[in-house]
C-alpha cells in the first residue's frame, strides 16, 4: 500500500492535484491505510486547513499518527472510525477523498455515498481515485443521484454534491 515500488510508480502529489483541494479546506480522507496520500494531502491544504484521515483499522491509525508526528504536521486528525458512520458534523467538509478504497466490501456504495453526501457542504467535491479494474464504480456513483460528475484529472474522478 505504501511501498517504495508504489512511490516509484505513482506520484501521490500528482494524483492529489487531480482532486479539487485548495489551501485552507477541510478534507476527509476515507481509508487512509498506511498514509500514502495523507502527508502530501496535509501539505497541500496547509496550516489553515484540516485533514481528517480516517481508517477502521487500529494498526493503520497508529502508523499514520506516527508519520504525522514525524512530519510535525498540526493540521491532521487521524481517526479510527468506520467511514459508513463518520461521526462528523453534517455539511462540515469541503472535499472527500475516496482514494483506493472503492470498490471495497466493507465500504458498500449504497451506505458510503449517503454518508459522504451528508458530511459534504453543498456543491462541494467528492474525489475518487480507483484501481484500474473499477470501471463500473463511476456509473454507480451517478446512479445514486447524490453526485454530479464534474471532471477527470490525473486519473481522479471529481463529483459535485447535489
Ligand atoms: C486498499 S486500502 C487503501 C489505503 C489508501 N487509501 C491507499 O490508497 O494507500 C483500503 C483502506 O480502507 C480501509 N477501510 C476499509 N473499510 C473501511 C471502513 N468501513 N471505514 C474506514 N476505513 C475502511 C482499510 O482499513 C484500508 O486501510
Amino acid at each position: 500500500m505504501g511501498s517504495r515500488l508504489r512511490q516509484w510508480l505513482m506520484n501521490p502529489v500528482k494524483t492529489l492535484r487531480g482532486a479539487d483541494i485548495q489551501p485552507g479546506q477541510t478534507v476527509l480522507e476515507v481509508g487512509c491505510g498506511t498514509g500514502f496520500f495523507t502527508i502530501p494531502a496535509a501539505k497541500l491544504i496547509g496550516e489553515e486547513g484540516c485533514l481528517v484521515a480516517m481508517d477502521a483499522l487500529s494498526d493503520y491509525v497508529k502508523l499514520v499518527s506516527k508519520k504525522v508526528q514525524s512530519a510535525d504536521l498540526k493540521n491532521v486528525r487521524v481517526v479510527k472510525r468506520d467511514a459508513l458512520n463518520t461521526g462528523l458534523d453534517t455539511a462540515s467538509v469541503d472535499v472527500v477523498l475516496l482514494f483506493g478504497v472503492i470498490p471495497f466490501p466493507s465500504l458498500p456504495l449504497n451506505r458510503l455515498l449517503p454518508e459522504m453526501h451528508r458530511v459534504l457542504k453543498p456543491e462541494k467535491t467528492m474525489s475518487v481515485w480507483l484501481f484500474p479494474v473499477s470501471g463500473l464504480v463511476p456509473r454507480s456513483i451517478l446512479r445514486s443521484g447524490l453526485f454530479k460528475y464534474v471532471s477527470k484529472r490525473n486519473g481522479v474522478y471529481n463529483y459535485r454534491r447535489c
